[in-house]
């Protein structure tokens, strides 16, 4: 168990990233603070919102509707520093290999360097390459969008079909979600990403194999889950074309395993490559957002590129305190290591970004959820928190009741478009004074009095304590660009919190043992004799498989 307080002394006299020297002040400042309300604190200051809001491009944050003074910030400001958040910053986008369990640079920031200066890894300015996939993904794409590039029968391709998992997956998905309104006509982009074959299976059904090409999307090309559904695919496919060289067609791939690509029968002319500096949830700005070019278009990649690419530089250049990523970080920090929020959640007000928050799950859990420091000492204060979320909409009639009036503190992030893709303006007014009466609740909440006086029963029930913080992020409006540099917001930020974490937010060893248990545990599912090498439990679930379940094989 960690502290709630990341605040405890350390007895070894060792300073721990969290034992600096602020940390003293950030602690006595938090136990003023607890007894705090907002409500006040506006009440104090008519330009708390000037204050506390930041505008970069065309992402507005107000964060405002936090616990916090300029005290506080300038405490959380002075955390920063401590921790070297500027220095590591800089590490990484030198090229430094900051994820130092992997012996790897960390460059994503890399693949959207549209400024195009030189980035080297162990001395290579590896911006040529970066380019040039780019503009192979590119031309490709244009084939295909064009109508030029044909099925095997001649015929032009009308879908195409993603087949990847975790990083390989939800980054292009979301981002092919968020920016429908940009899609080509005549192409549907599907997602294969799941083991169970309900997900190929359906997906499957409702295409023609002649229209279809696939992209296997997988970093290391081995990921079980892929790789079975990939052979699925491929299976399909050659039922009814009969011939292998019509692969060739049909099945593109990217990937940084060229060997295991052509093993599984693909032309590495038609791979798309990327590289060991490029994190599985930090890729869909790589070759893995091929789908997206296919979408939308190289134009609009590029934009997408660009949008990034202009957080990456503000990121960079801004001092700390107007810092927009350094900013969200701190206060991810504040709640998490000082008020003891162990969730965050994520609200977009927007149909595009539904897929948001679980794109964000693994961005920031599979990064900072972890309980070694990068020099594999135990921690003992909490890092990632659960990150989770929904649209907003939908969630005001489902989860807020605990937002509201539940024991937790839940920092939230609001996400919302000031203009909207529709034309439907009277739907959009309702979504944003929605979103506004929700954080303005949350914030000020309704005291006793106020309740009294507009109801006189129940009253306890519909007190609202308030001073539930949130951030309020506007995007003028969801275009490549704006979304970039929303992305690019959140990865930063979760960069910083792993910083003054002392993590290493770029390896993800926790996803490893099941995955080995599982090999092992596929072959016993059917063995002839019952199964007793695990645990009770893990043995008697195995055997009862094996007595109830009913084989079944065939496309
Ligand atoms: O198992 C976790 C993970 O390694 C993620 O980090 C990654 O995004 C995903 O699996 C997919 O991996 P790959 O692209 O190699 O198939």
């Amino acid at each position: 168990m960690v502290s709630s307080v990341f605040a405890k002394e350390k007895q070894d006299g060792m300073p721990g990233p969290l034992h600096r020297p602020v940390c003293r002040q950030l602690r006595a400042h938090h136990a003023v603070m607890a007894a705090v309300h907002m409500r006040d604190l506006f009440a104090a200051d008519p330009a708390r919102f000037e204050r506390f809001s930041l505008q970069v491009g065309e992402l507005l944050l107000d964060y405002s509707k936090n616990r916090i003074t300029d005290e506080t910030m300038s405490l959380l400001v002075r955390l920063a520093e401590e921790a070297d958040v500027a220095g590591w910053r800089e590490r990484m986008f030198g090229g430094d290999k900051i994820n130092n369990t992997e012996n790897r640079a960390v460059l994503h920031v890399a693949l959207r360097n549209r400024s195009n200066h030189p980035v080297r890894v162990d001395g290579e300015d590896v911006m040529p390459k970066v380019n040039a996939v780019i503009e192979r993904m590119g031309a490709f794409a244009e084939r295909v969008r064009s109508g030029e590039w044909r099925g095997y029968t001649g015929e032009r391709i009308t879908d195409i079909v993603n087949i990847g998992i975790g990083g390989s997956d939800l980054g292009p998905q979301m981002v092919v979600q968020a920016l429908k309104p940009y899609r080509h006509p005549r192409l549907k982009v599907h997602f294969i990403s799941n083991i169970d074959g309900a997900h190929v299976k359906e997906t499957l059904e409702s295409l023609n194999p002649e229209t279809t090409l696939f992209i296997v999307s997988s970093k290391t090309f081995t990921t079980q889950e892929t790789m079975t559904n990939a052979h699925y695919a491929r299976a399909w496919f050659l039922a009814q074309s009969q011939a292998e060289k019509h692969i060739a067609r049909h099945f593109v791939a990217v990937s940084t395993n060229r060997e295991a690509v052509a093993a599984f029968g693909i032309d590495p002319a038609n791979m798309f490559e990327f590289w060991d500096w490029v994190g599985g949830r930090y890729s869909l700005w790589s070759a893995i957002g091929l789908s997206i070019v296919l979408a939308v278009g190289a134009e609009r990649f590029v934009e997408l590129l660009e949008g990034a690419h202009a957080m990456d530089e503000h990121f960079r250049h801004a001092p700390l305190d107007r810092n927009m990523p350094v900013i969200l970080a701190l206060l991810g920090v504040w709640y998490n290591n000082f008020f003891g929020a162990e969730s965050h959640a994520i609200l977009p007000y927007d149909h595009y970004l539904r897929s948001l928050p679980a794109y964000l799950e693994q961005a920031d859990m599979e990064s900072n959820g972890k309980s070694v420091d990068r020099d594999g000492n135990v921690v003992d204060y909490p890092t990632g928190a659960i990150v989770w979320g929904a649209t907003g909409i939908n969630g005001q009639h489902a989860f807020y009741q605990l937002l509201h009036q539940g024991t937790k503190i839940i920092p939230a992030d609001f996400i919302v478009s000031v203009e909207p893709h529709t034309n439907l303006q009277a739907h959009h007014d309702i979504l944003i004074a929605n979103f506004l009466a929700q954080t303005e609740a949350l914030m000020r909440g309704r005291t006793r009095e106020e309740t009294q006086a507009q109801t006189g029963q129940f009253v306890s029930h519909k007190v609202f304590d308030g001073n539930h913080p949130s951030n309020a992020i506007l995007l003028q409006k969801l275009t490549p660009h704006a979304l970039g540099m929303l992305i690019a917001l959140y990865e930063h930020k979760i960069f910083v919190e792993g910083v003054i974490w002392n993590l290493n937010s770029y390896d993800q060893w926790g996803v490893e043992l099941g995955k080995q248990l599982a090999s092992r545990i596929l072959p016993e599912l059917h063995a002839d004799a019952p199964v007793g090498g695990h645990d009770a439990s893990t043995n008697a679930l195995i055997n009862y498989y094996r007595r109830m379940s009913h084989p079944r094989t065939g496309l």
